[in-house]
């Protein structure tokens, strides 16, 4: 099943079973997960909050064939291939394997949003391909279940499965234990509906690949276990702000998390810099903006696009101020949206 050759077609008269087809959004973390514990079975060191976004949906299609001797995955139209690919495949197996069945499968995936551009299409790629290949295969999972087994393929993908604002537990222990104790839910957060403009600085492929980046960051890193601890801390924090509905509370510490874990990469040998002279310009503008009175706030993920967490009122302004401040970067806003869903025939 790991073969990388792409199986030709199917004779012509070959019909298809009608399979599965899902739709994911991305989620940022306001709380970051960095670093596994467990590579294996995906386990994170930290536990992780984010809000999924309701914009650059993912749209998966898992078909099953019998008749094929490997999976055909196909990304945005062209076969996917080396390591993109490879995870696909893997993530199959592991479903095949918990469904106790052997059918090679067909799988179409499209995303509205650049793909390894730090804007953690993983997590709305794994979420997607997680429940059409659940049900393509005839897993009934619960949403915990889901999450979990989302985790699998993009630990951030765990959190993609539930709509609004969503923790991922890192869980206690090893093994099955971890496994187990390793899943995302929601955290109900009622009034709290805040925009969040996205800066696309950069929308190409990044040069370390976040899990190589993260592996790295915690082999070497001095300062990767303060960060993690630090983190608890804000995590705590994290929620009563949103309990309260305080984007300020909610957004100065998710900007000092997110500028902790950059710290922990360019503390890692050799170092990880994944913020560009753009970032800077968008970071520098948004302390203007709250210099100005403007509640904003910044985050950023493994790669130099900076996601600016405000009120939905000021969101047109934020969005002209870091446009005027990384000429020629393409501006998104976006809110709050849903989980991921399984969509029925007539809407595919
Ligand atoms: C910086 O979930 O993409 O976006 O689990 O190795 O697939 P893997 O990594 P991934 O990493 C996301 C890291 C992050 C922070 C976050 O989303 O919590």
């Amino acid at each position: 099943m790991l073969s990388d050759q792409v199986q030709p077609a199917g004779p012509a008269e070959e019909v298809l079973d009608p399979g599965a087809t899902a739709v994911a959004h991305p989620n940022i973390a306001l709380i970051k997960y960095w670093g596994k514990r467990d590579e294996r079975l995906m386990i994170p060191y930290v536990d992780s909050l984010s809000m999924t976004l309701d914009v650059f949906p993912t749209t998966t299609t898992v078909r099953l064939r019998s008749t094929a001797r490997a999976d055909s995955v196909t990304l945005d139209g062209s076969p996917a291939r080396g390591e993109a690919r490879h995870r696909v495949v893997a993530f199959l197996d592991l479903v095949r394997q918990i469904a106790g069945r052997t059918e090679p499968a067909v799988v179409d995936t499209r995303n509205r949003v650049p793909t390894g551009a730090g804007l953690a299409s993983s997590a709305s790629g794994f979420a997607a391909l997680a429940l059409a290949g659940a049900a393509a295969y005839g897993l009934d999972l619960d949403p915990t279940a889901l999450s979990r087994l989302a985790r699998r393929g993009s630990v951030s993908a765990a959190r993609s499965v539930f709509g609004g604002f969503a923790i991922c537990h890192a869980g206690p222990g090893t093994g099955v234990a971890a496994d187990l104790g390793s899943y995302a839910e929601p955290v109900p957060v009622a009034d709290f509906d805040p925009a969040l403009v996205i800066a696309l600085v950069d929308a190409g492929p990044k040069a370390v690949s976040s899990r190589a980046a993260m592996r790295r960051t915690v082999e070497t890193s001095p300062l990767y276990r303060s960060w993690a601890t630090s983190s608890m801390a804000d995590l705590s924090g994290m929620r009563a702000a949103l309990r309260r509905g305080d984007l300020d509370a909610v957004g100065e510490i998710a900007e000092r998390n997110a500028l902790g874990m950059h710290a922990t990469m360019l503390a890692a040998r050799p170092a990880v810099r994944y913020l560009s002279p753009a970032t800077v310009a968008v970071l520098d503008s948004v302390l203007r903006l709250r210099a100005d009175g403007v509640p904003a706030y910044a985050t950023m993920d493994a790669g130099p696009n900076v996601k600016v967490l405000c009120h939905r009122a000021d969101a047109a302004r934020v969005a002209g101020t870091v446009r005027d401040a990384a000429p020629g970067c393409a501006v998104v806003t976006a809110r709050r949206g849903p989980g991921a869903l399984l969509r029925t025939g007539a809407e595919r």
